[in-house]
């Protein structure tokens, strides 16, 4: 059964920086507050020409590098529009023909379960390439007078190309680990713009509402557990991990997940005070990051692990490989 490789990596963000101090003169909060309970400096906020669909398509042009891909499996729980999924449409854009290509929504944790979904499109033998891109533009979804969600979230995208391989290669994906909670679900949700209840004026329904505290709770509580899992379905020890690359959704869930691992802080990866909580975009727009400033080499053994709403939570692991 071929194994699922990464073979390239690629990010986009919106030109639009927003910095604490600019919120704090809007809304009633400060750039210290910000920062000291979530690790977040600044964020890029979408404009025109940057919908979620552009972001990924730039973010997946650089993971490509001018080579093609058989499918393309989307991350997204902010596609632009209700219907179609937006996959085709980048797979078009990015001259991949009539590849096969569909949306995958786990919210935050949608690059965990697009890369698995990858990852089974090759080993079924149904894909040899597969371009995954995890990519939202979530503050479409956040009230603008809401200072508990505005600080947090941010835009962007992130894709990495998988190609069959061998399972003991560099790069190769697995195991994983996967759930869903959904009796969980009002933790974090838009109450309208689905089937049930469609487009309102009402904000309290129409934009992302939050219970923050347990939502903490969860996700270093889940975090920690599916690490705990696909660590000892991959024969690692915690010892043995160079990087941690979870979700950026706060400095402290991060911190907080590596501390009940018994991981030291250093291995911990993030660009969180940047880019804030890019949702799906967040673990690639990491792992770029991470590639770009030398933070992963080649051989680094890396633990990544996400949380959302849904809830939905899973992880899985790699060896970092050469990358040009
Ligand atoms: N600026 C200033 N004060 C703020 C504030 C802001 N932006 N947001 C909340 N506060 C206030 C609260 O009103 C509260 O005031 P009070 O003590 O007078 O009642 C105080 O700060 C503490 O609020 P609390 O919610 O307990 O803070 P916290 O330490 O739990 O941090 C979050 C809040 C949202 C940063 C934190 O709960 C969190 O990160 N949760 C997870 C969110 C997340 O990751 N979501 C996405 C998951 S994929």
């Amino acid at each position: 059964m071929p194994a699922a490789v990464l073979a390239g990596i690629g990010s986009a963000l919106p030109a639009r920086i927003v910095d604490n101090h600019e919120l704090s003169t809007r809304l009633d909060t400060s750039d210290d507050w910000i920062r000291t309970r979530t690790g977040i400096t600044e964020r890029r906020i979408s404009g025109p020409g940057e919908s979620t669909a552009d972001l990924a398509v730039q973010a997946g042009e650089q993971a490509l590098r001018g080579r093609g891909a058989d499918a393309v499996v989307l991350a997204t729980s902010t596609p632009d529009q209700p219907c179609p999924a937006s996959a085709p449409q980048v797979a078009a854009r990015l001259g991949l023909g009539t590849a096969a290509a569909y949306d995958v929504n786990a919210v935050c944790t949608g690059f965990i379960y697009g890369l698995a979904t990858g990852t089974g499109l090759i080993a079924a033998g149904i894909a040899r390439s597969v371009l995954v891109i995890g990519a939202d533009t979530l503050t479409t979804l956040i009230d603008p007078e809401d200072r508990g969600t505005v600080p947090i979230f941010g835009d962007g995208a992130g894709a990495v190309l998988l190609r069959a391989g061998e399972p003991d290669e560099p790069g190769a994906l697995g195991p994983f680990d996967l759930h869903s909670d959904g009796g969980q679900a009002g933790l974090l949700w838009v109450e309208a713009g689905g089937c049930r209840k469609r487009l309102t004026d009402v904000p309290a329904e129409r934009y992302l509402a939050m219970q923050g505290t347990a939502v903490f709770r969860e996700a270093c509580a889940r975090m920690a557990e599916s690490s705990v899992t696909v660590l000892e379905r991959a024969g690692w020890l915690v010892d043995n991990v160079d990087r941690f690359v979870g979700h950026q959704a706060n400095i402290r869930i991060l911190q907080a997940t590596a501390k009940r691992l018994g991981m030291p802080e250093d291995a911990v990866v993030s660009n969180i005070h940047r880019v804030g909580n890019t949702s799906a975009a967040s673990i690639p727009l990491a792992l770029h990051d991470a590639h770009a400033d030398g933070t992963l080499i080649a051989g680094h053994r890396i633990l990544l692990s996400a949380f959302g709403a849904g809830l939905t939570w899973g992880s899985t692991v790699l060896s970092w490989p050469e990358l040009d």
